[in-house]
């Protein structure tokens, strides 16, 4: 059993960014991954071409910047590499491949109770936290919906967090199921290896260019959400024209709004709407039914195909272990109350990185939590 001031589950960017602000503050922790390295997420379950698509200046962890010569857009690798500095710089030291399985509130003990498991020694270690501090990810494991015919589907089914690059799957008849960030880059990835590529895309969606967006997240720190939201929309209308004849429309609702309502991104076109309109990437409506390799959509369409990549986003898995922090985390292990609200729960307990609001929102959560921690020791 060991005695710590705060344990971290967690070693994304996430754990590490609240890491480093209770180092600020010489307040000892422990954090705790359950994978060999840190942002794993990041390591191995994001595709080759990945960028940050926010600019630079809105995807920093507290107290340390990109180098001045970095790309506005940071590609995957430079971001890897900032994380690795980050982690040397305030010395961070994450006890890898040790899984948390339960945290219980000790009423008696006032304190938090840690049961983890040591993958590498195959035993049970103990920890006993004054706060805990959830950063275990918004996607800590992969959404998958039940499709009907699914299992007799021949060929390849991937979660987009498995997906590498199309080079695998050129000449292959390849359908990309969710049209988020990430579906929407992976058939044009697919496309531009000469797959021939299909896409489900079920619900509204706002397509933006990230220049729009970078220009939204400035402006909206002076201006009414509702006013940007309308400026950005009649912007991309006038640039990427009207997508219904290709199967997209934009919500009623304005791409703000809508990130602030439900969390919810917009979709930043990395090329993917020009191969669209070409007809080289086929927009689908949602699936009906798999009935081997055909599988059939709504208004009839069919076709065959040879692999099928689920873009269907992820969920938290902290609802699993975290018991007693029901006034913080709702039954799907994410928050109750919305951003910026959503970080602390009762008897020491809080989150961060858990409101969908990237980077952004987690270099925000740690900074709240490290003074909020600093402020009830003080007490
Ligand atoms: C493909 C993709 C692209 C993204 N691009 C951007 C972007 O451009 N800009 C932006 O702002 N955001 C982006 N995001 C969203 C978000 O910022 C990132 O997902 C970021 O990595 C979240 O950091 P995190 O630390 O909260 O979660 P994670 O990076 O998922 O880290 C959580 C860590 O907790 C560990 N863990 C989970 N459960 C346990 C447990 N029980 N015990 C021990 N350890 C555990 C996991 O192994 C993981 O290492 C992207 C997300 C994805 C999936
Ligand atoms: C991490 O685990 C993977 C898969 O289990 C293994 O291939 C790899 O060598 C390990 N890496 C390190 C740095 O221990
Ligand atoms: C994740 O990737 C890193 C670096 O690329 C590697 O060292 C590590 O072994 C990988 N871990 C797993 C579990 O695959
Ligand atoms: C490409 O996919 C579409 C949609 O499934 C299908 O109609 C078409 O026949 C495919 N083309 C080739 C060359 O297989």
């Amino acid at each position: 059993m060991e005695e710590v001031e705060v344990l971290i589950v967690g070693a994304g960017p996430a754990g590490l960014a609240t890491a480093a602000c209770l180092t600020q503050f010489c307040i000892p922790f422990v954090i705790l991954e359950r994978e060999n390295c840190s942002a794993s997420l990041w390591r191995n379950r994001t595709y080759d071409r990945l960028k940050i698509h926010l600019a630079k200046e809105f995807c920093e962890l507290p107290h340390m910047s990109y180098p001045v010569d970095a790309p506005t857009y940071i590609p995957k690798n430079t971001f890897i590499k900032y994380l690795d500095d980050y982690i040397e710089c305030f010395d961070i030291q994450p006890r890898y491949l040790t899984v948390v399985e339960s945290a219980t509130y000790d009423i008696d003990g006032k304190c938090w109770s840690v049961i983890a498991r040591d993958k590498v020694k195959c035993r049970i270690v103990n920890y006993m936290a004054k706060f805990l501090v959830v950063a275990s990810g918004e996607n800590s494991a992969e959404h998958i919906p039940t499709v009907p015919g699914l299992e007799t589907f021949p060929g390849v089914v991937i979660h987009s967090s498995s997906y590498k690059s199309g080079i695998t799957y050129c000449g292959r008849n390849v359908l990309v199921i969710g049209s988020g960030n990430s579906g929407m880059e992976i058939a044009y990835d697919l496309a531009s290896h000469d797959a021939n590529t299909s896409i489900v895309v079920r619900s509204p969606i706002h397509v933006m260019t990230k220049e729009l967006i970078r220009l939204g997240m400035t402006l909206v720190r002076y201006l009414p959400m509702k006013m940007v939201d309308d400026l950005l929309v009649m912007v991309s209308n006038f640039k990427f024209g009207d997508l219904s004849r290709h199967g997209i429309t934009r919500p009623k609702k304005g791409p703000f709004v809508l990130k602030s309502e439900i969390g919810r991104s917009a979709v930043i076109d990395v090329g993917t709407v020009g191969l669209i309109k070409e007809r080289k990437i086929k927009v689908q409506g949602r699936i009906t039914k798999i009935k081997g390799k055909t599988i059939e959509f709504q208004g009839g369409n069919e076709g065959s195909f040879d692999a099928i990549v689920f873009a269907t986003g992820y969920k938290s898995t902290s609802n699993m272990w975290l018991k007693n922090g029901e006034d913080m985390l709702n039954s799907e292990g994410l928050p109750k109350k919305k951003f910026p609200n959503h970080w602390k729960g009762g008897n020491g307990v809080y989150c961060v990185g858990l409101a969908r609001m990237g980077l952004l929102g987690i270099a925000i959560d740690a900074k709240n939590i490290a003074s909020d921690i600093r402020d009830s020791m003080s007490d």
